[in-house]
């Protein structure tokens, strides 16, 4: 059978007096292969049985349960397509006992209405309300949601791959705040790495107290974040006094529960990297004189031999829990390569960590409590910021954690996934719930360096190709399992063909005056455009790729937030790029523009056209706000969308196709009417030229 990938699913309705069964429930979903069927149950008040412990729809929240009801009650007479829940592929796993069980029952029950209706649950369903009960049940069940980025070294400027850090982060939170119901409360923090031996050289190189060179760059970093649209709540600097609290006070539990002791270390310190090094991780650079020196295998950093007496962390400890935590949440680390990695390195040995430097030495930090004479480490310091913002140690903290979504580069992989779990499974509280990884830019093929002189100055980018194209840009081309290279000509080319000519382009050709003189959204024709495919009759005009077309663009915010779920924007983006084109066609194909308006038999074909069009339009546009929200806001507010129609969970995809009215049929068009996004230049003075091998 040939059928695009795909789910619908639909409710029975329990025996009239059966109170307690709430609904049963069933995902039809399309492999290449042969079709396969889901089904699960719940009921409102806790059953015991089979699905105990299992994943409730609906119901009190202290403990739906799904169970095998009897499915054979629900007569097929009593069988109707109705809003659900389609459940993504993972939920549908674990439920994959309880779907056995009722598998050949609803299999008979659908049996019993012939392939057509199963056609017609595949094609038609309301998917249209998907997006809208996934949230809201989500949202029930996680109402918060914090997101980080790391916290940036103020040793220079910043580049292009620190605001692409930013980016993700904020895609990713707008598009949460933007699927929740405004009762669900998102956060979102950022801010500036400001201690250690890093900045406190830096400092010195150049001629400034550590605070000036701190007060500077940190201003630079939120300067930036704000002309980047960087949506955070938060902004933290590491030198505020409430994160020495924090810090100060995390150390003191790790202190109370042993987990800290005094011994001499010896080993290769990185100050670039702020990290130790054993020595199979070290080797040996030829300087410009011919001289060796030893720098770190993985950044190249150079490192230096150091010993002192330090407070060293039970690091050893954590080896067995941190593979239990990994093992038993597969989805932890994100994009799952990286999971695999750190599984990896928790295979080896996990020696003890040194958690703090002697104060003559570093003397930029946190002292350590009851200690002058010892700084602390800079990245345990640093990693508490995620604690501070969320106002730790005092309990206000524990309404954000774990639920928190860390992301960061993989550079600072280990950081992250190893030392941060077991300082907080040390300190008595879970990992965070996820880690996104991403990787990194790099510039014609090299590592951006201000040694080598290729950093691409993320202001310089923002001016040239507005904020909403750069961010477009960078979000649809950074992959984060590889590295990508950024070149201006790049840029040039993606914004003008899928901002400029294919949205933009798309917007003109569905708002022109010359087309829509009413500058109206015109009427749906349901005799032009049945719901049913394959219907003939005289005013019959759709054809199958139209039903293609709808059922593409219906499912395209599932498709969208399974994108962001598995931290793969560039996948939503290039989704919704896809639709944009086939829409393009589809005008192509009807060519409005040689239908005439005066003509009964052209009129409402036309009005259908237009309406089709645009209702995709107002889906790409909703879409499109976590990546380019001035450009969405652009587009929305000519379609004449108000603000408080352009969440996910109200996006219900041209309704009257599905019998239901549309708020938007016969509205006036927005009166913004200048070009979406203005086609760029080829630059005579590339900031990157292309390098070609
Ligand atoms: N201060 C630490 C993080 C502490 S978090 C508790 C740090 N700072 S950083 O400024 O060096 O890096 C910040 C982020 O920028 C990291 O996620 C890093 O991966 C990212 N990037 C740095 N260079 C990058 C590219 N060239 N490309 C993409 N991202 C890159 O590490």
């Amino acid at each position: 059978m040939q059928r695009q990938r795909g789910s619908s699913s639909f409710i029975a309705s329990p025996k009239p007096g059966d109170s307690e069964l709430f609904f049963w429930q069933a995902a039809v979903r399309w492999g290449p292969s042969a079709p396969r069927l889901w089904a699960c149950g719940g009921r409102r008040r806790g059953w015991g049985g089979a699905g105990r412990g299992g994943e409730g729809v609906e119901g009190p929240r202290s403990g739906p349960s799904f169970t095998g009801f009897p499915v054979g009650s629900c007569g097929a007479t009593r069988l109707r397509m109705r809003l659900s829940h389609v459940l993504s592929e993972h939920r549908l796993l674990r439920l994959r006992p309880v779907c056995t069980m009722l598998r050949k029952s609803v299999l008979r029950l659908l049996g019993r209405t012939g392939a057509s209706r199963l056609s017609l649950l595949e094609d038609f369903g309301p998917r249209y309300y998907t997006l809208g009960s996934l949230s809201a049940r989500d949202d029930a069940r996680d109402a918060r949601a914090y997101f980080t980025t790391p916290i940036f070294y103020v040793n220079a400027a910043p580049h292009i791959g620190h605001l692409y850090s930013a980016l993700l982060a904020d895609a990713l939170s707008r598009h949460r705040r933007l699927r929740g119901p405004s009762t669900a409360a998102t956060r979102f923090s950022t801010g500036t790495d400001e201690h250690g031996l890093k900045i406190q050289q830096a400092a010195a190189t150049a001629g400034l107290a550590p605070t000036e060179l701190c007060d500077r760059v940190s201003k630079h970093f939120q300067q930036l974040f704000q002309e980047a649209g960087i949506s955070c709540t938060d902004f933290i600097r590491t030198t505020e006094a409430r994160h020495r609290v924090a810090v100060q006070h995390f150390w003191g539990v790790l202190k109370s529960r042993g987990l800290l002791y005094k011994g001499v270390y010896e080993g290769w310190y990185c100050a670039s990297d702020e990290c130790f090094l054993p020595e199979a991780k070290v080797t040996r650079q030829l300087g410009p004189l011919g001289d060796s020196f030893p720098v770190s295998l993985e950044s190249g950093h150079p490192v230096s031999w150091t010993k002192e007496e330090n407070y060293i962390f039970r690091l050893s400890q954590f080896r067995e829990p941190l593979q239990r935590w990994l093992r038993g949440n597969p989805q932890a680390i994100t994009p799952e390569p990286f999971h695999h990695v750190v599984l990896q390195w928790l295979d080896e040995e996990l020696p003890d960590l040194s958690v703090s430097r002697r104060s003559s030495h570093l003397h930029w930090g946190i002292p350590v409590p009851g200690d002058d004479s010892q700084t602390i480490y800079v990245w345990l310091d640093a990693l508490v910021n995620y604690l501070t913002v969320i106002g730790y140690p005092n309990a206000e903290f524990k309404s954000w954690w774990p639920a928190t979504s860390h992301i960061i580069g993989k550079d600072i992989l280990k950081f992250h996934a190893i030392y941060w779990p077991a300082f907080l499974l040390g300190a008595g509280m879970s990992p965070p719930q996820r880690i996104y990884v991403h990787s990194h830019w790099t510039v014609c093929g090299q590592k951006m360096s201000k040694s080598l002189g290729n950093v691409v100055d993320p202001r310089t980018c923002l001016n040239r190709y507005t904020v909403d194209g750069f961010r477009y840009f960078l979000l649809r081309q950074g992959v984060p399992n590889w590295d990508c290279d950024y070149y201006d000509e790049k840029v040039v080319k993606l914004l003008n063909s899928e901002l400029a000519d294919a949205l933009g382009g798309l917007l003109n050709r569905c708002t022109a005056k010359r087309i829509n003189p009413s500058e109206t959204y015109p009427a749906f024709c349901t005799t032009c455009f049945p719901s049913e495919p394959g219907l003939v009759g005289p005013s019959v005009r759709a054809q199958a790729e139209d039903y293609a077309l709808v059922s593409s663009v219906a499912t395209l915010p599932k498709q969208v937030a399974d994108h962001y779920d598995n931290f793969q924007i560039y996948k939503a983006l290039e989704a919704v790029s896809s639709c944009v084109r086939q829409t393009n066609g589809f005008v192509q194909r009807h060519a409005p523009w040689k239908l005439n308006w005066e003509s009964p038999v052209d009129a409402p074909w036309l009005g259908t056209v237009l309406h089709v069009a645009l209702e995709c339009l107002r889906v790409f546009g909703t879409l499109l706000q976590p990546v380019t929200p001035s450009l969405a806001d652009k587009l929305l507010s000519r379609l004449g969308v108000s603000a408080s129609e352009r969440n996910l969970g109200e996006l219900y995809f041209l309704p009257r196709f599905y019998g239901h009215p549309c708020p938007f049929e016969g509205r006036r068009l927005g009166p913004e009417t200048g070009l979406l996004f203005p086609r760029l230049e080829p630059s005579r003075t590339w900031l990157v030229k292309a390098h070609r091998t």
